[in-house]
């Protein structure tokens, strides 16, 4: 079964070791994805998602931060134990990384026929000529005219831009995509465009995709796999139809409940209450324990660990609530 992994991050602890404090960012996940498949990581600010997509890079800027333990496989080998040159390699050509803000991925006095170009020509050998025409097929295939190849980015609007930055990454065919708030900066209207493009893409190109983001809307959308990030740890993981239909976690309920377009018109919205520890703080037990209307005094005894929901092979459930007889969300469609 490993085989088919594209990425497999076992026990994964990042900290950031400021003067300060110790930030406990990531404090152990596991999380992996297979081929062609689409992982959305989701969680509120400060989870410790975009910490989890440097380390697959091993680009969590050091200091402060610190790759304690875990292993990262990336089509089986642990990128954590690779020579500077084989991540070099590996970066761009069996993983490419798109970020919330375009602008940080384009050179402004470069145009995008160039940059897109660039990208090529380093990954696939071809002249300058010949990757500029295969660059003005990039813009095509991300909806934007050829004729725009010679355009600098200022030219172009915010999911434009985004545009670009996609046909950057795809440029070199990259196995996995990591993704990050890739349209968090953009329109509504222009976020499910770019949401809608991106899924396309995936699926022609047979990329496998980590998508990070705090909206489960988006997660909806694109997704067919979902892990919910609290407080650096993963609380539930599953298929999208496991964690959207028989949810067991309370804080993907409360993810739920605070989301306008999940839930039927004129039900009421609930945000949760509260805010996430302040990781380099955190208290005993589970770490979503003291926003939880269901925690008894158990919860704040030990970190709950991820558990088969009833013996399933893909849902995963972290909460000693759960093991309750009584234990029942109030949203959930099965009644559990
Ligand atoms: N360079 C850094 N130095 C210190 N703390 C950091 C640094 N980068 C991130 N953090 C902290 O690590 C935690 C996780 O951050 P991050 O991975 O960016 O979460 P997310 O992407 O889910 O918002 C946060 O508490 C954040 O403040
Ligand atoms: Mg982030």
């Amino acid at each position: 079964m490993a085989e088919d992994l594209v990425l497999d991050i076992k026990n994964l602890v990042v900290h950031y070791e400021t003067e300060d404090a110790d930030v406990h960012a990531v404090n152990g996940i596991d999380i992996s994805i297979g081929k062609k498949r689409t992982l959305g990581l989701v969680g509120e600010t400060g989870a410790g998602k975009t910490t989890t997509a440097l380390s697959i890079l091993n680009l969590v800027p050091n200091p402060p931060g610190v790759i304690k333990e875990g292993e990262i496989f990336l089509e089986g080998k642990d990128v954590l134990k690779m020579s500077s040159a084989d991540l070099e390699k590996m970066r761009g050509n069996d993983v490419a990384m798109i970020f919330q803000d375009p602008m940080t991925a384009l050179n402004p006095v470069m145009t995008v026929g160039d940059q897109i170009g660039e990208s090529i020509a380093i990954h696939q050998n071809l002249s300058k000529k010949e990757a500029f025409e295969k660059a003005k097929e990039m813009l095509k295939m991300v909806g934007i005219a050829e004729s725009r190849a010679y355009d600098y980015p200022h030219q172009f609007s915010g999911g434009m831009k985004q545009r670009v930055v996609i046909a950057i990454a795809l440029a070199c065919s990259p196995q996995l995509l990591i993704a990050d708030e890739p349209t968090t900066a953009l329109d509504v209207t222009i976020q499910a465009q770019v949401l809608e493009l991106m899924k396309m893409l995936i699926q022609e190109q047979e990329m496998s995709m980590l998508l990070i983001t705090h909206d489960l809307g988006v997660v909806a959308e694109v997704c067919e796999d979902v892990a919910v990030m609290y407080a650096g740890r993963i609380v539930e993981k599953g298929t999208a139809d496991d964690v959207f239909n028989h949810m067991r976690h309370p804080y993907t309920e409360g993810l739920f409940d605070s989301l306008p377009n999940l839930k039927q018109r004129g039900e009421e919205l609930v945000p949760i209450k509260g805010l996430m520890p302040d990781p380099s703080d955190l208290p005993p037990g589970c770490a979503f324990a003291p926003r939880c209307p269901y925690a008894t005094e158990e919860c704040s005894k030990a970190v709950p660990q991820l558990m088969p929901v009833d013996g399933s092979e893909t849902h995963f459930v972290a909460c000693s609530a759960y093991n309750h007889p009584e234990f029942r969300l109030r949203g959930n469609k099965d009644g559990k």
